[in-house]
This record gives C-alpha cells, structure tokens and sequence, in this order.
C-alpha cells in the first residue's frame, strides 16, 4: 500500500481572475486529504471515502465510470470527488504507463468537499502521488502539479487554473499567473476561516463569470482590477521589498486589499448570503480583512486576526457551521508510506 497526503490552502488574493491570466496568491494550510492506493490484479477501481463534508461512499467500477452502484448521499458531490478521483488515476496510469492498472483507493480528508479550501486539487495531488508509486514510479511535486493541474481541468471542462493544485503539491504561499508557478516569501499570517457548512460548484461559478466577463466590459475590468489587487498584495508579503510600513500595518493593509477583493468577488456575483454574512461577522469583531476563498457560492471565508476575536465572533455568527485557526503549511505532498 502507498499513502500520500496533499494540504487544502487558502486564497490571500485572485481567484476567478487567476482563470483569465491574472495573478494568484493561495497558500497552503494545514488541512490535509490522505490517499492510500493499493494495485489490485484486475483494471477495477474501488474508491472509499470518508469525512468528505458528507457521510462517506464506497463505489467500485471497471473501466467506464458509468456502471456505479447507487449511493446514499448527494449525487453531484459524489459525481465531483469521483471525476477528481477519475481523472487523479487516469494521470498515474499514464505517468506510470500502466493504462489498465486497477487499485484500492481509500480517500480520508479534514478538508470540506467544494467549500473553497482546494479539497479537489488536495485529493487530485495526493492521489496521483500516491497511484504512481504505487506502480513504482515517483514524480517531483512539480511534475504532481502538472498532472494534477490536467486532471482538474479535465474535470472542469478546461475551465482551471494552476494556482490550487500547485500550492497543494508545493505548500507554502504561491504566486501563480498563466504557467508562471513559483513559491513565495510570506509573513505567518493570522487566518481565520469560517465555514458556512456548504458548497459551491466551481465549474458552474466559472462559468458564470465568465458569461459575466463577456457581456459586459465593467465585469472584464473587475477582473482585471483583481489583478491589480494581486500586484499590490504581493508586494506587501514580500518581506524584501523597499518599504517604509512596518510589518503589523503591512498585515493591516493585507487585510484592506482581502476587503477590496471580495468586493470584487461579490459583484461577479460568487458570493452568498452565508459568506456575506461570515466576512461582515469578522469585521465587525476587528478583523484586518476578510474575503469568501476559492471558487464561493457557499463555504468558507478566510480573514486575518491576530486576536481570538474573530473566531469567537464567527462561532456566534448564524450560518456558519465551524470556524477555525488555519495554519499555514511549507509542506506539499508528504509521502507516508
Ligand atoms: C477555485 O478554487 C479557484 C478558481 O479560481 C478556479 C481555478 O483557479 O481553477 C475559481
């Protein structure tokens, strides 16, 4: 057996812009998604999944992914992790060039299924990590990335970016902007993120932006104008840059740029009632800034708080579900066994 874990992450800045050639900045979190994969001697795959945000499945299918038996929760969240996992050991397959290799795979995961903290691109990751050992065959986590990368935009009809499967196979915080992926420098900063119990699907919130973007021009600018938020957030994390803000009002200022992005977010319309509701909570308690994360339309929101304030306020906020202290990770996929 080979297992492989892969962290979920959040977004400082970017996301749907990043689709367009923008500028991203997410950065790894310690919520990881565990894969152990074993070979099986016939080409079947049987998947068990638990902790997925929902009550955990087991399918088992041959070749064709038409043929699952019946499951006992939501349809569409089990099709989505399916399609990741599908594609995950279509890439393993083929970088191991095994075509028919069959496996057991059984997918554990403390990252919520479609709530924007990168639960696909963790799972994609790790499984492909964890597919090609197993058919002995090891890959760098940059080559990870690009499989994965591939994986997911199979998934999502070709509508992804690289940013959340190479800040999952890489950790720490990440620049990434059309092919460009490179780490970046960036202070520990205080995340606090607030889960509204739901989910968002990120092909259909892509796409809405981008009928969005092509029907009016304002849209296309608010895209690019997430860009430019991007640009000036990321020279404020850096710690070498030329400035004369010290490093508390640099965190500060972070948080104004996490305030404008969301703004920004909101009007392409990605964002709920729930996440509106969860990023006013933390303002309101003191927060720096705060912004939903990922792809929206249910799920979480992360803002920047030193103090406990945020949190507490968070757990008293009606509509979210859980709220927590994100750690930051240097850490992208962990071989474990
Ligand atoms: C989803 O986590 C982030 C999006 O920007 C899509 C992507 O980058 O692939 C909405």
């Amino acid at each position: 057996m080979t297992v492989s874990s892969a962290p979920g992450k959040v977004y400082l800045f970017g996301e749907h812009a990043v689709v367009y050639g923008e500028p991203a900045v997410p950065c790894a979190i310690e919520r990881r998604a565990t894969v152990s994969v074993e070979a099986r001697d016939d080409d079947h795959v049987r998947v068990e999944a638990s902790d997925l945000s929902l009550d955990g499945f087991t399918v088992e299918y041959a070749g064709s992914t038409d043929d699952r038996p019946d499951v006992n929760v939501p349809a569409g969240l089990v099709e989505a992790a399916m399609g990741y996992i599908d594609a995950a050991v279509e890439q393993a397959r083929d970088a191991a060039d095994v075509p028919d290799a069959g496996f057991d795979i059984t997918v554990e995961s403390e990252i919520p299924l479609g709530a924007g903290l990168g639960s696909s691109a963790a799972v994609t990751v790790a499984g492909i990590d964890a597919a090609t050992r197993e058919l002995g065959r090891s890959l760098p986590p940059e080559a990870i990335a690009d499989r994965a990368y591939r994986a997911e935009s199979a998934v999502q009809k070709g509508e992804a970016s690289r940013a959340d499967t190479f800040c999952s196979a890489v950790g720490g915080a990440v620049r990434v902007e059309g092919d460009d992926c490179r780490r970046i420098d960036a202070p520990d900063l205080p995340i606090v993120v607030g889960f509204d119990g739901g989910a968002g699907d990120t092909g259909e919130l892509v796409s809405g932006v981008r009928a969005l973007k092509e029907r009016y021009d304002f849209a296309a600018d608010t895209v690019e104008t997430i860009g430019d938020v991007v640009r000036t957030g990321e020279r404020l994390l850096d710690p070498d840059a030329a400035t004369d803000v010290d490093a508390a009002d640099r965190i500060a200022e972070v948080g104004d740029l996490m305030n404008f992005n969301h703004g920004l977010l909101e009007s392409l319309g990605v964002s709920s009632r729930s996440l509106d509701s969860m990023v006013w909570a933390a303002r309101e308690a003191g927060a720096h800034g705060a912004k939903l994360t990922g792809a929206g339309g249910g799920g979480c929101i992360a803002a920047l708080d030193p103090t406990p304030e945020t949190l507490t306020a968070l757990r008293f906020t009606p509509g979210c579900e859980e709220a927590f202290r994100a750690e930051l990770t240097t850490d992208g996929v962990r071989r474990l066994e």
